[in-house]
């Protein structure tokens, strides 16, 4: 009998975080440090805006690229904030930006093609190459965690079709300064390759301002979304700015394979960009703050906090992360393993995102845990 599932599944990685999440259900009273949504809720001018969408009955089908207003305000955005020229017909409104990734990916890169991914990063980015036939070109940045240029030419081939680059990072909490990318851009543009630049955490860059490269590079394609900004993950709306050809190519593929995005959604997302972002840089700076006093006494190597909302923690000696995730649930305190961003297993990430007591007690629970583990390690 054939098999029943493509095999294009069969390396697929069945997702090491959505485990941690299915082990957060299992065992009552855990404290999330897994989290990657701000704690705040979505704004009330912004659900108010999806309820009046639903009663004015904005509950039909959108144009494929997205409503042409939201549109017309992300150029406007792009414009004001990131130094982004484009106009609204370069934008394409998607369902989150994780199924951005994959349009793009179907969009550009055939098989054969290789895609440069800086490690440790958001596992769609490796995954998904594999579904679109190209060849994942992994770029360890261990063990800074920084990009450079330099690093990039080192893995620059002919075959090379793009690069990613996601500052502030996940899991890292990097975040790129702005004379480096701007030495990225000009590799790219020598060798003529594509950057996907996920600026999803753009309002969470602690202390240097944020820089996206689509502002001095034209070969950019910018992905960003509302989830972050707007505490607005369950709502699923992102976005594409690229050049002509590839927005084009991008709409013929969402046509088939999205339609449209929730309308209700994207409505909601016109108020969101009359509204600030939620972000609350010092707020979120006390938290990391308090994180990395409470773990620094554990961890011999504490990474991130520049940006983004999360840590990225060494190991001590001895210690393989799966395993402490696993000790650490039954502590009450739910963590991602490293393994689940990069090849590694030495790491794991937290996030600081959650309400501030709550950190401090799941600060406190690993903490504590890890302290255990290293007096019962051999
Ligand atoms: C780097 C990065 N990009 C994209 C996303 C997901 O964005 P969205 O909710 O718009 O799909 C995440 C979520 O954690 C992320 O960390």
């Amino acid at each position: 009998m054939q098999d029943r599932i493509a095999h294009r599944l069969h390396d697929f990685d069945s997702g090491k975080i959505r485990q941690a999440f299915e082990l957060a259900k299992e065992i009552p009273n855990q404290i999330d440090l897994s989290i990657g949504f701000p704690e705040e809720n979505t704004p009330e001018e912004v659900k108010q805006a999806g309820i009046t969408a639903i009663q004015q009955n904005h509950t039909t089908y959108l144009p494929t690229n997205g409503l042409a207003e939201l549109r017309q305000s992300i150029a406007q955005k792009l414009a004001a904030e990131n130094n982004i020229r484009s106009s609204a017909e370069d934008i394409t409104v998607t369902p989150g930006l994780t199924t951005a990734i994959l349009l793009c990916y179907l969009a550009i890169l055939n098989p054969g093609d290789e895609i440069i991914l800086p490690q440790p990063m958001f596992p769609p980015y490796y995954e998904l190459t594999k579904l679109a036939g190209a060849v994942p070109v992994p770029l360890e940045t261990f063990p800074d965690f920084q990009l450079s240029a330099e690093l990039i030419a080192r893995k620059i081939t002919e075959k090379t079709k793009a690069i990613v680059i996601n500052s502030p990072n996940n899991p890292t909490g990097a975040v790129y300064d702005e004379d480096e990318l701007r030495k990225i851009a000009g590799l790219a543009k020598q060798h003529g390759i594509i950057i996907i630049s996920d600026e999803i955490y753009e309002y969470f860059s602690f202390d240097k301002p944020h820089f996206s490269i689509g502002s001095i590079y034209e070969g950019t394609i910018t992905l960003n979304g509302f989830s972050k900004a707007y505490a607005m993950t369950g709502w699923r709306v992102g976005y594409i700015c690229a050049p002509p050809d590839i927005v084009e190519a991008i709409n013929q593929l969402q046509q088939y394979i999205v339609f449209s995005t929730s309308s209700i959604a994207q409505y909601a997302a016109v108020k969101a960009l009359e509204t600030p972002p939620i972000y609350l840089t010092d707020k979120y700076k006390q938290k990391r703050d308090l994180a990395v006093s409470t773990l620094s006494d554990v961890f011999p190597e504490i990474h991130g906090g520049q940006g983004a909302f999360y840590l990225f923690l060494k190991l001590p000696d001895g210690l393989e992360d799966i395993k402490v995730v696993n000790q650490l649930s039954h502590s009450g305190v739910i963590v991602l393993p490293g393994s689940a961003f990069c090849g590694r297993t030495d790491y794991i990430r937290i996030s600081f995102a959650g309400d501030m007591d709550a950190l401090r007690t799941g600060l406190e629970r690993l903490k504590e845990s890890i302290a255990a583990l290293l007096r019962n390690s051999p």
